[in-house]
């Protein structure tokens, strides 16, 4: 397990790369509690945050990336802002990340294409329904619950959803990390320009 022994919570090199090794390996492991991430969203003068899949971490670049629907609210928070933050915790590793940075979309193109054609055939359930996420459910949830629950569609009809596929991509620009330990916490702050390292410091917890 990508983790820290007391000798190394001093050494922010150890530190950087040992967060990014964290996030990668979430990426694989269903059971990592990285695997799942929370992203927040400026809405006005509200913040929205919600859970999402962390599904690819590129390391040399500095990437970060989640899948969503185009027709979910949080699209038109990031088109309005170009911006996203991520959190993960791993209370096992005493460990929370921070990620923020400029955001793009992938609908449609090249990149979009290569991570649908590895999602599963269940995955695909919500993005085939027609009305998109977060509407009002026009059926009692008894009566909408056989096409929620339908899966019956062959891999032949899932692909219509691609059509509402999105892979959202932060590049990350800043990175904090904050360690809990009973013998004095750490927080670390971490700059990037285009996916290069270019500022490591310790901050007080
Ligand atoms: C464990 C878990 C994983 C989730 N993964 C995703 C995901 O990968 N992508 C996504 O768009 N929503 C995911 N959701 C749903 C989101 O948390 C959120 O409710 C939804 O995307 C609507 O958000 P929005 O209305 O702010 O756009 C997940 C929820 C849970 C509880």
């Amino acid at each position: 397990m990508t983790s820290f022994e007391s000798s190394q919570i001093n050494d922010i090199g150890f530190v950087e790369q040992t967060c990014w090794q964290m996030l990668s390996d979430a990426v694989k492991d269903r059971n990592h509690a990285m695997h799942t991430v929370v992203i927040g969203t400026a809405d006005g003068a509200l913040a929205q945050l919600r859970t999402v899949v962390l599904r690819r971490v590129d390391i040399d670049t500095r990437k970060v990336y989640f899948h969503t629907d185009i027709r979910s609210a949080k699209i038109g928070q990031i088109r309005t802002t170009g911006l996203l933050s991520w959190l993960a915790y791993d209370p096992s590793r005493r460990s929370q990340i921070r990620l923020s940075g400029p955001t793009i979309l992938h609908h449609g193109d090249e990149l979009a294409r290569h991570h649908w054609s590895g999602t599963a055939h269940f995955s695909r359930r919500c993005y085939l329904l027609p009305e998109g996420p977060g509407q009002l459910l026009m059926q009692d949830v008894t009566t909408a619950d056989e096409r929620l629950s339908d899966f019956s569609y062959s891999k032949e009809e899932s692909e219509a959803g691609f059509e509402q596929f999105v892979v959202v991509e932060t590049s990350v620009d800043s990175m904090e990390w904050y360690y809990t330990f009973s013998r004095g916490n750490r927080r670390a702050l971490f700059s990037y320009q285009e996916g290069q390292l270019v500022d490591a410091a310790w901050l007080t917890p």
